[in-house]
């Protein structure tokens, strides 16, 4: 079906530019350096030899990540939690349990980095994302409204993994 590997970011770019906003592409670039220095990790999916889908996790705060004005997500990459930025399957290729098979890889590379928790936001009307969450066993935290989505409802999921 798929199966998911760490990104190769030379390798893999053609096929993130293909399916990821330019937005989300840059943002995968802006994360080289933490990927490099082993505080953030990125995992995608591949089929047939092409990148369906892309995880994005942080396991350390940086200042170089952008993070502020924002006090609480950095504490959401501490000694005992990651912090799963983004997750993304290829429109094309969703509901085949790509989102599934990624999301556990993520997880499970948390908890090999010894962390005890995941979390992450995720827009307060994306019911869809809201039901792959909970139906992987990640519960709702709260919600919370973060100026750097402009003031909207945004839940926060956490896991225990
Ligand atoms: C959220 C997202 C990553 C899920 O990826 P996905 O590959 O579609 O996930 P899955 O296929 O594992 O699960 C999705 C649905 O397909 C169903 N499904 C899983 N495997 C299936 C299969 N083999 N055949 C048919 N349906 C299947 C699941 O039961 C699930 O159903 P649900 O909608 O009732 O929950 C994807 O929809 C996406 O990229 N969305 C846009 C970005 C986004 O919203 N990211 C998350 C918010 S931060």
């Amino acid at each position: 079906m798929c199966s998911v590997r760490p990104v190769d970011y030379d390798g893999d770019l053609a096929d993130l530019e293909a399916s990821l906003s330019e937005k989300d592409v840059l943002r995968l670039q802006s994360c080289r350096a933490a990927v490099v220095d082993d505080d953030a990790y990125i995992l995608v999916a591949e089929r047939d030899g092409r990148v369906i889908g892309v995880g994005v996790v942080h396991v350390a705060a940086r200042d170089d990540m952008g993070w502020g004005p924002d006090s609480e997500t950095p504490s959401f990459m501490d000694e005992t939690s990651a912090y799963l930025e983004s997750i993304e399957v290829s429109a094309e290729m969703r509901n085949r349990g790509i989102g599934t098979a990624l999301l556990h890889e993520v997880e499970n590379e948390a908890q090999r980095r010894g962390k005890a928790y995941i979390r992450l936001h995720t827009d307060g009307q994306k019911v869809d994302a809201h039901r792959f969450y909970e139906r992987n066993g990640w519960l709702y935290e709260k919600t919370v409204h973060p100026s750097w989505k402009q003031g909207r409802a945004t839940r926060v999921y956490v896991k225990r993994l």
